[in-house]
C-alpha cells in the first residue's frame, strides 16, 4: 500500500463516525503520527466536543489498546492528569478509535508561543510539579511511559476551566514494569532493549539500549523541565538520528571534569535544586522506587527560593491567578489494576501477551525558538 493510500483511510472533515453509543462528526485534525492521528469531534446527541485518537487498521503494532488500558487505570485512581475514555469503535478496514476528553495545546506548542522561547520560572516549576505527579500516578498503576516529552503533555481547555491542569498523553510506548500475577514484583530486566522514545529527551538507559525503569521517566522529565526553563537544551541542534552525539552530550554534563558543560545545561535554571535532582536520579537503579516527594520538594524549594507564589499566573493565562492543582505526589507504591489483554483488532477482545514490537516513527522536532 502506498503512503497516500494509507492516509486515505483516516477520517475526513465532516465525516460521521458511528459507535454503539453515539455518532461523532469529525471537526479538525489536532495531531498526526506515523500510525494514525488525533481529531476533534462533535458528539451528535448533545453537540459536545471530544477528541478521537485513531490508529490505522494496517498499523503493524496496535498500540491504541495500550492508551485505553492506561487511561482506564488512571480513572481507577481518579487522577485529574489523564483524559477519560468515553467510547471506542472500529471502522472496518480503515481504523480503530477511542473517544476521549478534548484538551488544549500541548506543552511544546505552548512554549513555542512564548516570545523568548521559554517559560518563566513560575510556569516551568508549576508545570514540572504537575507532570511529576502525573508520572507518579502512571507508575502507581504499573506502567512506564518511555516517551516523556513536551508534545506528550497538554494543558486543559479554557472553555471547561481546565487550562491550569496539565494532562499526560500518548501511551503508545508504555510498558508494564511489574508482573501483575506475581505479587507485583518488578519484571526482570531484559539484557537488551531496542531504542524507544525521542532522542532529545531519552534517558541514558534508553540511548544505551538498557531496559528502562521508573527513574528513566524522571530523567526524561528533567530534560523537559530544563528545556522549559532555559529555552533549549545544549543538544537542541542535533537530529533524532544523531543519537551517539546526543548521548555524548548527556554524559558530558555528568563529567565532574567538565563543570562548564553542567553550567551550560542549567543555563537560567535554579542550579542548586536541579543538580540535586539529577544527582539523586542518577543514583537510582532499575529496581529503585523513586522518592517522588523528595523531587517535588526540590522543585518547591526552587520556587520559594526564587519568590514564586502559589497564586502566580501561568504564561498562557497571565491575567488570572493560578487555580490549578497544588498536590504532592504519592509514594509510587504499585496498586492492583484490571488490565485488558491486547488483540490484533481493536473491536475484538482477544488474549495476547505479544511483546511490544512497535517501531516508533521518530520525527525530528521542528526548529524551535529560544537559545540559539
Ligand atoms: N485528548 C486530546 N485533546 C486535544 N488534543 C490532543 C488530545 N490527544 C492528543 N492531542 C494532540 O495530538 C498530539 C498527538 O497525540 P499523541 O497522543 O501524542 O499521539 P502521537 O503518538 O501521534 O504522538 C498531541 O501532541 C496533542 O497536541
Ligand atoms: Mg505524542
Amino acid at each position: 500500500m502506498s503512503s497516500e493510500e494509507g492516509e486515505d483511510v483516516l477520517p475526513k472533515d465532516d465525516e460521521i463516525l458511528k459507535t454503539k453509543k453515539d455518532k461523532y462528526k469529525v471537526i479538525t485534525l489536532l495531531g498526526k503520527g506515523g500510525y494514525g492521528a488525533v481529531f476533534s469531534v462533535e458528539r451528535q446527541s448533545d453537540k459536545m466536543r471530544f477528541a478521537i485518537k485513531c490508529e490505522k487498521s494496517s498499523a503493524v503494532k496496535k498500540v491504541l489498546l495500550m492508551d485505553c488500558n492506561v487511561l482506564k487505570g488512571a480513572s481507577q485512581i481518579k487522577s485529574k492528569h489523564f483524559c477519560t475514555v468515553l467510547d471506542r469503535a472500529a471502522v472496518k478496514d480503515r481504523f480503530n478509535f477511542i473517544v476521549m476528553k478534548l484538551i488544549g495545546k500541548n506543552l511544546w506548542d505552548l512554549r513555542q508561543d512564548r516570545p523568548d522561547g521559554r517559560f518563566n520560572l513560575n510556569t516551568a516549576l508549576k508545570t514540572a510539579s504537575q507532570c511529576l505527579v502525573s508520572i507518579e500516578h502512571l507508575h502507581r498503576f504499573g506502567y512506564l511511559h518511555r516517551d516523556i516529552k513536551p508534545g506528550n503533555f497538554a494543558a486543559g481547555q479554557k472553555e471547561t476551566n481546565e487550562h491550569h491542569i496539565i494532562f499526560m498523553l500518548d501511551f503508545g510506548l508504555c510498558r508494564e514494569f511489574v508482573n501483575r500475577k506475581d505479587g507485583k514484583d518488578i519484571r526482570t530486566p531484559r539484557t537488551s532493549a531496542p531504542f524507544r522514545g525521542t532522542t532529545r529527551y531519552a534517558p541514558l538507559s534508553a540511548m544505551q539500549q538498557i531496559d528502562q525503569a521508573r527513574k528513566d521517566d524522571i530523567e526524561g522529565w528533567l530534560y523537559m523541565v530544563v528545556e522549559w526553563t532555559s529555552g533549549g537544551l545544549p543538544w537542541r541542534k542535533l537530529k533524532a538520528q544523531d543519537r551517539e552525539k546526543v548521548l555524548a552530550f548527556k554524559q558530558e554534563i555528568r563529567n565532574p571534569a567538565k563543570p562548564e558543560a553542567l553550567d551550560d545545561f542549567f543555563y537560567n535554571c535554579p542550579k542548586k535544586e536541579f543538580s540535586r535532582i539529577m544527582k539523586y536520579v542518577d543514583g537510582l537503579n532499575y529496581y529503585s522506587l523513586p522518592d517522588y516527594q523528595f523531587i517535588y520538594f526540590c522543585i518547591q524549594h526552587a520556587a520559594s527560593a526564587n519568590g514564586c507564589k502559589d497564586s502566580d499566573p501561568l504564561d498562557w493565562d497571565p491575567d488570572h491567578p493560578y487555580s490549578g492543582p497544588i498536590e504532592t505526589p504519592g509514594d509510587g507504591k504499585v496498586i492492583d489494576l484490571e488490565v485488558e489483554a491486547g488483540g490484533d483488532d481493536f473491536s475484538k477482545r482477544k488474549d495476547s501477551t505479544k511483546k511490544d514490537k512497535r517501531k516508533k516513527n521518530e520525527k525530528d522536532l521542528p526548529e524551535e525558538k529560544g537559545r540559539k
